[in-house]
């Protein structure tokens, strides 16, 4: 049975449209899968995350403080994927990777947020999915890929189709770390899978059966991030 870990963006799972459909259809994907796949996933703080991160600066809160905010809208949205799973998953997000290693040993599907500031849940998957051996991480996103530069931004952003382990920590590294969205992956999670080599797939969440495809293993669109280029 593959091992795979699914790291949702917040904006994806709760944009704030169709957020009940998405989610209930997610829901009965992720249960169907679970038969086959042992599932982890990791749930991003979106809006939510934004909202309280933008307005806590603004009253001065400093960056810890913020990214804590931020883990505990994490934690909230898992709950909402939790609850969309009838009972094939812990019931409260875990607050370590170990703790979420541990539930996997007696839950078909193991859904958490964010642990320590730092971060984002981009890293949290990582680091769980070397703990846990995972076969593959698939970043489940709101654009299709990773792109040469922001494509929400700049129209002559080009897809990436495959890229090195190295040529995405070239992408992530940004000079210091500040609560709020990241872009492409987060710098731990790319030093991460650098060093573990486990390949990360990146698509667009929406799509659920491309979304299928890429946890079967099977061919997706979007973006591969391996040891190889094309
Ligand atoms: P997200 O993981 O949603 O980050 O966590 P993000 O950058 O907004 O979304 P993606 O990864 O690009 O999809 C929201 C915020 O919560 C804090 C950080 O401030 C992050 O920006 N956080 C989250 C932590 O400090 N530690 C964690 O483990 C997770």
């Amino acid at each position: 049975m593959d091992t795979v870990v699914i790291s949702i963006g917040g904006s994806v799972l709760v944009p704030g449209e169709k957020d009940f459909e998405y989610l209930s259809e997610l829901g009965r994907l992720l249960t169907e899968l679970s038969s086959q796949h042992k599932l982890y996933a990791v749930v991003g703080g979106g809006r939510t995350a934004r909202f309280y991160i933008e307005l806590g600066r603004n009253l001065g809160a400093d960056e810890i403080y913020l990214d804590e905010m931020g883990v505990q809208a994490t934690r909230l949205n898992a709950r909402l994927l939790i609850s969309a799973l009838s009972g094939r998953a812990n019931e409260y997000p875990p607050e370590t990777v170990e703790e979420a290693v541990e539930l996997g040993n007696r839950h078909e599907i193991v859904v958490m947020g964010g642990t320590t500031p730092g971060h984002t849940t981009d890293g949290v998957a990582a680091l769980l999915a070397e703990s846990v051996k995972a076969d593959r991480i698939i970043n489940a996103t709101s654009v299709d890929g990773v792109y040469t530069k922001d494509p929400k931004k700049y129209e002559d952003a080009e897809r990436i189709d495959a890229l090195t382990f190295e040529g995405l920590l070239e992408l992530c590294r940004t000079s210091s770390w500040k609560a709020g969205p990241s872009n492409v992956f987060d710098p731990l999670g790319a030093e991460t899978l650098v060093r573990t080599k486990i390949p990360l797939l990146v698509l667009n969440g929406r799509d659920l059966p491309n979304l299928a495809a890429a946890i079967r293993g099977e061919q997706f669109s979007g973006t591969v991030v391996s040891g190889e280029e094309e």
